[in-house]
Order: C-alpha cells, then structure tokens, then sequence
C-alpha cells in the first residue's frame, strides 16, 4: 500500500510504523540528491509555516527555515521572548490562532504534553523540534547517515552511552526497536530509560527481529558495536546543580578510543550534537574550571577520527525536515 502521511502531525516515532519511517527516510534521501544536483523542490509555494522555540537551536532552526526557503514557503521564527506563547496566551490558544495563519507548526520546548496541545488544537501538522521526552526529526536524520554509511539497518548493533532517559536516549530506543537494530543503552543504571518505554520497545523488536539491552557493562556494552552514540550529559534547560552528578555517574561511559576500539573495525561515531570535546565553548571551559575535565561525553580524538560522522548527521537534518514537512503537507 503506498504510504500517504499528509496531514499527520510528527510529534514521536512511535506514531510511526517500521514502513512509514522507512518512506520518510528514502524521501530524505531523494531530496538530498535532488539538492545536490540542483534541481528544486519548490512546489509549495503560498504555504507558510511557523517556528517556537522556547529553547535555544542551531541546527534545528536552520534546517526548518533552509528546508522552507528550498520548498518556497514562508517561515516566521517565534522565541518565548517575541511572543506571547505560555506567558499570555495558552498552548490552546495559540494554537488556534496559528493554525489559521499557517499551513504547518514546529515546536521546541519543554513537555511532549505541550506539542501534543498544540496538535490537538491546531488543525495543520505540527512537528516536534525536540522536547524533553522525544527529537523525533533527529531520527530520520540519523537514520539517513546510517544508511549511508552501513547500508541496511537489519541486525545493526546499536549502543548509546551516556543520560539514556531523556529525548535522545528514548528516541534513538524507539528509531532502533522500529528498524530492526540491537540497541544498548550502555550507562549508569539510574540513567536506564524508563521501564514503560522499554517494554514498549521490545515490543516494537520483537516485531522487527531488533533487540534491547541495559547495561553498566561498558566493555561487553560496546563489544563490536557497529554505532556508538552519545549526547551531552546536561540537557538544555537542566539546572547547573546536576553537573557534579552527571559527571560522577556518566564519566565511566564517555566515548574515548578505547570504547571505539573495543567496537566492531567498521563502527562509526554519531552524536546530535552540540558536544562537549574541547574547551572551545563558555560552558565547556566553566565545567573545566570546575571539575578538571577538558572533555566530556566524547574525546576530541574520536570526536575529530574518521570515524566520526557526526557533520553528515548535522547535514542531513536539512534534508529529512524537509522530508518530514513535504510528506506531511502532502507531497506534490
Ligand atoms: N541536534 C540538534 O537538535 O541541534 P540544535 O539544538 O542545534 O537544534
Ligand atoms: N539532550 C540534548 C539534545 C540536544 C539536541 C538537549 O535536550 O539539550
């Protein structure tokens, strides 16, 4: 059955069926092409979509507002500080009001209660740039750049190191238990995802021939793993206070050449990104003067190896947000 996903909202991975990721994922994978050879894909002109964002963004707000500028829509960027969102106006409202002006929604924020409001009431799809449960966009991108560089996804060992409990280490469980992969949230058990969502998971693996594992074991964790992920120890919007914890539980599970050693010859090195692995930024360096480490949940060596695939990653951002908006207005 060809798979239609217009008018669907894009909030987490498991609205999605193994196929319908697969079709976005392939649809990425078309524009980019396209895009590489210059041919455009900008039918959608006289739609316009809007942008929240409550917490700050690099690749995110680039890849909705590039992605929209290369389609020929028109994009307006809301921060809490520029808006009335939450301060005067309710989700609910808000989202009444938008969904007459625009034709789609991106939300960053905080709860996932929060873009579900906003879906519920909005009318048009509205997509979730990341919030403290989910980053359901980084998925398809991730799972674009490990096509390209490990082909099918089937049997894949897939091991995320560092805090498995919030958005990327819920969503990275879900995108592998979809596609088939063996996923290890190799970690500190009180950085575990939550029981639910791994029931949920192995579910999802069961039907797909993946698996789930946890595990404080780092050297059978990442034994011949084919990808090893990390992400930052403190997410945005966690106060200071948890960075002396976070470093105490996570530091034994920091990506260094050792856990890349102990991987299978081929794996390769993925992380979101932003990443803490030199003292080129403010915080970087304030965790430094603090706690004495120059790197954090990556060494710089692994982070700058050829191995490292974490700037394909970044790039294919652009190119599967504009995949997800695509199939979800409609494609044309
Ligand atoms: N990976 C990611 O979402 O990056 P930004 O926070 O820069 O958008
Ligand atoms: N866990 C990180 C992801 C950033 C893309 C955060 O929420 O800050």
């Amino acid at each position: 059955m060809a798979i239609n996903l217009k008018g669907r909202n894009f909030l987490t991975l498991k609205d999605f069926t193994p196929e319908e990721i697969e079709y976005l994922v392939e649809l990425s994978a078309e524009v980019k092409d396209k895009k590489k050879k210059g041919i455009p894909v900008d039918n959608y002109r006289g739609k316009n979509v809007a942008l929240i964002f409550e917490k700050t963004s690099t690749r995110t707000r680039c890849s909705f507002e590039v992605a929209a500028h290369d389609m020929g829509m028109g994009v307006t960027y809301l921060d809490p500080q520029g808006s009335q969102i939450g301060k005067k106006e309710s989700i609910a409202d808000t989202a009444r009001v938008l969904g007459r002006m625009f034709d789609g929604i991106e939300y960053r924020g905080f709860e996932q209660t929060i873009v579900e409001e906003l879906a519920e009431y909005a009318g048009v799809p509205v997509w979730n740039g990341l919030t403290n449960e989910y980053h359901p966009t980084q998925m398809i991108a991730d799972l674009l750049t490990i096509r390209e560089h490990l082909g099918d996804f089937k049997g894949l060992k897939f091991v995320y190191m560092g805090d498995a409990r919030y958005n990327m280490g819920n969503s990275l469980m879900i995108a592998c238990a979809k596609m088939g992969m063996h996923f290890t949230a190799c970690t500190s058990k009180e950085y575990f995802p939550n029981e639910e969502l791994v029931a949920q998971c192995q579910e999802y693996a069961k039907a797909s021939g993946g698996t789930i594992a946890l595990t404080e074991d780092v050297e059978s964790g990442t034994k011949d793993a084919d990808i090893l992920y990390t992400d930052v120890w403190v997410s945005m919007g966690e106060p200071d206070e948890v960075w002396a914890e976070r470093i105490k539980a996570l530091s034994p599970y920091q990506v260094n050449k050792k856990v890349m050693d102990n991987a299978s010859d081929k794996a390769i090195f993925m992380h979101c990104l932003p990443a803490f692995h030199d003292l080129k930024t403010k915080i970087g360096k304030e965790v430094y003067e603090k706690f004495g480490l120059s790197e954090l949940e990556v060494t710089d060596e692994v982070f700058e190896s050829d191995k490292s695939v974490v700037f394909d990653e970044a790039e294919n951002r652009m190119h599967s947000i504009k995949a997800i908006m695509m199939a979800t207005l409609g494609v044309e």
